[in-house]
């Protein structure tokens, strides 16, 4: 693992960009995994804008969404659906059959997860863009998921039922989560995991100090092939020197 320390979230969001865009630059038709919540919402709209503004071709390229809060209609300004489509497809112009999204109102949730894992065993991700949750989450791998875990319904942790709400413009209840798995987290060609702000600060900690642990997921990332861990000042100001 990687770990690359930024002034402020500005700095991170323009350096995350960049690898986006040359990992399409660099692979056309590139799978391209991507999470949302506020950590990655900047790179995503500055990959937008300089996408239009130069004219970058993004149009052989495959993007899925890492997770979905599963009974949130895509309508809804919380749901992952949304997010991606509305900082990222919409503004750079993605085709729908460049997308594959978990549906959230999936009857049968077995048959929602192989469709993804098929994707995934199809093409291999090549880059895969995640945050880090409070309790130390990846998509919806929560603490104790399995490391051979594919994609999957989680019944989410009381930290993430919690921190979720600030999604949402009203309270909803979310009880299940649907992921891409960790097996599949840790298979991806390149993942860049991002993190910023105070409040990221004791996570970081442990994400880069601790010995690697399913009960806090995102230690894993340390043995990750091709792992970054970009994050701001304020989410390095717990670590270690020796650490930084
Ligand atoms: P955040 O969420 O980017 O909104 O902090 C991170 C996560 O829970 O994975």
């Amino acid at each position: 693992m990687e770990l690359k320390v930024y002034n402020n979230y500005n700095d991170l969001s323009a350096a995350a960009a960049e690898i986006i865009i040359d990992c399409v630059k660099s692979k056309p038709d590139a799978l391209l995994c991507f999470a949302t919540g506020d950590t990655p919402k900047l790179a995503y709209q500055m990959v937008a804008e300089k996408v239009v503004k130069e004219n970058i071709d993004f149009s052989k390229c495959f993007m899925i969404g890492l997770d979905e809060w599963m009974g949130i209609s895509p309508e809804n300004t919380g749901s992952c659906h949304w997010f991606l489509h509305e900082y990222l497809f919409k503004p750079v112009n993605i085709d729908l059959s460049q997308v594959h999204l978990f549906d959230a109102f999936a009857k049968d949730e077995e048959a929602e997860c192989k469709k993804m894992n098929k994707l995934i065993a199809a093409n291999g991700i090549d880059l895969m863009v995640v945050g880090v949750g409070m309790n130390g989450h990846i998509g919806f791998n929560e603490p104790g998921t399995d490391i051979e875990s594919l994609a999957h319904v989680a019944i989410l942790d009381e930290t993430t039922k919690t921190v979720g709400q600030k999604y949402f413009r009203d309270k909803v209840s979310i009880e299940k989560g649907i992921t891409v798995g960790l097996k599949q987290v840790m298979q991806a060609e390149k993942l860049l995991v991002m993190a910023n702000g105070k409040k990221k600060a004791p996570v970081i900690k442990r994400v880069v100090e601790e010995h690697l642990n399913t009960d806090f997921p995102a230690s894993l990332i340390q043995v990750h092939k091709n792992s970054l861990l970009m994050i701001d000042d304020e989410a390095a100001s717990e670590l270690k020197t020796e650490t930084r």
